[in-house]
């Protein structure tokens, strides 16, 4: 019998837990119905807090888990099965098999085994939890990594931004306040107001919207508050790098890859190949969502070619590094970089020298859309070039935006339908 009370408890929390009360139920009820179950998301973005959070409650309530972590250097299957024999306190002799044993002391056994930060050793990973699944039917397993295991049955649970500030919540600092991301920015400063003012709830919402409401991020901007102001902060992201970091003093404990955003970044980013690292830097020219057409011609050059530069886009949407957006109008996929990763991106985009090809292929595909629409216009259906040219305002492509307003004017002229027009320009503006 695998007794609770022994399994290797998550480290313990010394800050508080705050919101993720929708993300907290979703899951829950996915570790209650499969498997195997993948919190995915960037780095610092809440995955394994989170899961610690599941593991303590159901600790709480009795039922049997074990929590390890699998951050550091583990290469092998049969490391991997060691940890987790380890965190359930199955004593496995010196030369004896742990994998074996796990499967034969697990076999009848629920418990919940969460496995965190996976990424970094994904193969062998996987292995133990297909064999260990398949040989024990009452076994969950609950893992966190920044890119999937892909074993067979996994359910993959994309963990979202913490919930940000809507536009109409601008107008009343109490509303600001009681979103996830900025309720952990405030309960972690160290100087929060008592009562947030307008002025300050407006600077905290846009330092929480800058940062994409991710968890690590609004900590470490927080943290900043010790030694400067709010608009200070809120400023000082356009250099995010220099500005989110712990610097020497602390807190101490933090592993090194939570200490600075880059540090956190570089962690996923060492591990891609060449072709993988080009696309990433290339995409972060858009400034909003973008389809494979668009990749491919702003990306897809020196060597990459189209079926290249697709491949790779799915690989950094697995490694976390890359997101999914709503499709566009016509139906196909869409892409986006969230705002600390593109600055990232444009980072390694400026090493590599290859920022001004990179914005004129960007320039000359959106550019090449106006001129199409120009041709297509006449006797062509306009409502198709009116779903570009809300894509064009959606991605914040505001000069692409520009050139396709350009071309249907003449449509919009030719049509008589001025008042229509000056509304879609007005739109894009
Ligand atoms: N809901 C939350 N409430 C309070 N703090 C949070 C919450 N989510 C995340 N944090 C804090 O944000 C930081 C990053 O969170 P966490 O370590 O869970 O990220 P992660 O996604 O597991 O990152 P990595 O991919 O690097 O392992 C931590 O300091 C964590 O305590
Ligand atoms: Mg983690």
């Amino acid at each position: 019998m695998v007794d609770a009370a022994n399994g290797l408890a998550p480290p313990a929390a010394l800050t508080s837990f705050v919101g993720r009360a929708h993300e907290f139920a979703a899951l829950s009820a996915l570790v209650a119905s499969d498997r195997v179950v993948s919190i995915l998301g960037p780095g610092g973005s809440g995955k394994s807090r989170l899961a610690w959070e599941l593991v303590g409650r159901r600790h709480e309530r009795g039922g049997a888990w074990c929590f390890t972590e699998l951050i550091d250097d583990v290469t092998s299957a049969a490391q991997v099965a060691e940890r987790v024999a380890a965190a359930l306190a199955l004593p496995v002799g010196a030369g004896q098999d742990a994998l074996a044993e796990l499967c034969a002391r697990l076999r009848d056994q629920d418990v919940l085994v969460t496995l965190d930060g996976c990424e970094r050793a994904v193969e062998p990973i996987a292995q133990i939890v297909a064999r260990l699944a398949a040989s024990c039917p009452a076994v969950t397993f609950l893992v966190t990594s920044r890119e999937p295991l892909l074993v067979a049955g996994e359910t993959l649970y994309r963990l979202p931004p913490m919930t940000l500030p809507q536009p109409a919540d601008l107008a009343d600092p109490q509303a600001v306040a009681t979103c996830d991301a900025v309720a952990l920015f405030l309960v972690r400063s160290p100087r929060a107001p008592e009562s947030l003012s307008h002025a300050d709830g407006l600077l905290v919402a846009e330092i929480c919207l800058e940062l994409d409401g991710a968890p690590l991020a609004i900590e470490l901007a927080a943290a900043c508050l010790d030694h400067v102001e709010l608009v200070d902060v809120a400023r000082g992201l356009s250099d995010r790098f220099a500005l989110l970091s712990r610097g020497p003093r602390g807190p101490r404990g933090a592993p090194a890859r939570h200490c600075t955003i880059a540090a956190c970044i570089d962690w996923t980013h060492d591990l891609l190949g060449e072709p993988d690292r080009s696309v990433f830097r290339r995409l972060s020219v858009s400034a909003g969502p973008f389809g494979l057409a668009a990749a491919t011609a702003v990306a897809g050059w020196s060597a990459l070619d189209d079926s290249a530069v697709t491949a790779a886009v799915s690989r950094l949407v697995d490694r976390s590094l890359v997101e999914r957006a709503p499709a566009a109008p016509d139906g196909t996929a869409r892409y986006r970089l969230l705002t600390t990763l593109r600055a990232y991106g444009q980072r390694e985009l400026d090493s590599a020298g290859e920022r001004t090809v990179t914005s004129e292929a960007h320039l000359s595909w959106w550019g090449g859309l106006g001129r199409d629409a120009r041709d297509a216009l006449e006797g062509a259906d306009a409502q198709d070039w009116l779903a570009r040219l809300r894509y064009a305002a959606d991605a914040g492509e505001w000069a692409a935006g520009a050139d396709l307003i350009t071309a249907l004017t003449l449509f919009w002229h030719g049509a008589g339908l001025h008042r229509e027009g000056l509304r879609h320009a007005q739109r894009t503006r």
